[in-house]
């Protein structure tokens, strides 16, 4: 009786335990069990990975992999990838190391330095000696920086103008948005998108009706991205709109006439500077055959 009681409450305990270990799995990752890393490429990834127990690691076995087969960083008492361990992909090398002040803490996380897109994918942190067997799954997701937004005008008239934003190729989806000077979102369009080759086109236009410098904005939250594009769009009457046709061609016009006249005046003092130097090298010319028939 004592004894059952005692069982039960034992059970009770590694139950709560296992619940709380759930729930806490659960807050660590998407739910799946897998913990996601997300990087801007280029910079340094750590992908963590830490015993339950926090046993020392220091003589213990652990062996990192991407994708399955994939060598990563091997760790086998002391000696490992970067110590004269063979085995390593060559994707990884000179690239991975684990924190070995860490490892008494049981911490057997790695950082990859400078990480590229092909880096992105599945890794496992597998402690394969230990009993129970110990094995982590890691996704790292590494996140192409969006490119500058373009942006043109698209339609311009004397009391609004439309505008576009482009971004074109980012290769995770950034949110896309127009802005004011003061850094108001301006109501825009539905962003129209599409997806080739795993990059992201983005189109948003918006309409504006006041004069002010207007930048589009793309951001990728996840690793902290920001990047925009500024345009400045003055709005009412004008002399040579680039909207208006008639605007361009009388424009055209009296641009033609200008240089014509300007033309003219020059053709007109170069023909007067002419004939006057003509004159005075003619009268030289007397004067001095004038001297010869004296002498
Ligand atoms: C493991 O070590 C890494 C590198 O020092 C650190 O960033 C991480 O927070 C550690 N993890 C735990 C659970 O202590």
């Amino acid at each position: 009786m004592f004894i059952s009681l005692r069982l039960a409450a034992l059970c009770f305990w590694v139950l709560l335990l296992d619940l709380c270990g759930i729930i806490k799995t659960l807050g660590q990752s998407n739910g799946s069990g897998v913990v996601r890393v997300v990087v801007k490429e280029g910079s340094d990834a750590i992908l963590p990975c830490s015993l339950s127990t926090k046993e020392n690691a220091e003589s213990k076995l652990f062996d990192w992999k991407k994708d399955g087969p994939k060598e990563v960083f091997f760790y086998d008492a002391g000696l490992h990838s970067n110590n004269g361990r063979p085995g390593q992909d060559q994707q990884f090398k000179g690239r991975v190391s684990h924190f070995q002040d860490d490892l008494k803490y049981g911490n057997a996380s790695i950082i990859i330095r400078n990480t590229k897109l092909t880096d992105s994918g599945d890794y496992s942190c597998d402690f394969p000696r230990l009993q129970p067997r110990q094995i982590f799954h890691i996704q790292l997701v590494v996140v192409g920086a969006s490119p500058k937004p373009y942006v043109t005008i698209l339609d311009e008239m004397k009391d609004w103008a439309l505008l576009q934003c482009e971004v074109r190729g980012a290769s995770s989806k950034p949110t896309v948005e127009w802005q004011d000077s003061a850094g108001n979102k301006l109501p825009a369009e539905e962003p129209q998108v599409s997806e080739r080759g795993g990059s992201f086109y983005i189109t948003v236009n918006t309409t504006v009706k006041k004069t002010d410098h207007y930048r589009c904005v793309a951001t990728q939250e996840e690793i902290k991205h920001q990047i925009h594009t500024e345009t400045f769009v003055y709005i009412g009457e004008k002399l040579f709109s680039s909207g208006d046709v008639t605007g361009w061609f009388f424009g055209g016009i009296i641009l033609g006439a200008v240089i014509l006249a300007a033309v003219l005046v020059l053709l007109v003092a170069a023909k007067f500077i002419t004939v006057r130097r003509n004159k005075g090298a003619a009268k030289e010319r007397h004067e001095n055959g004038e001297g010869e028939i004296m002498t």
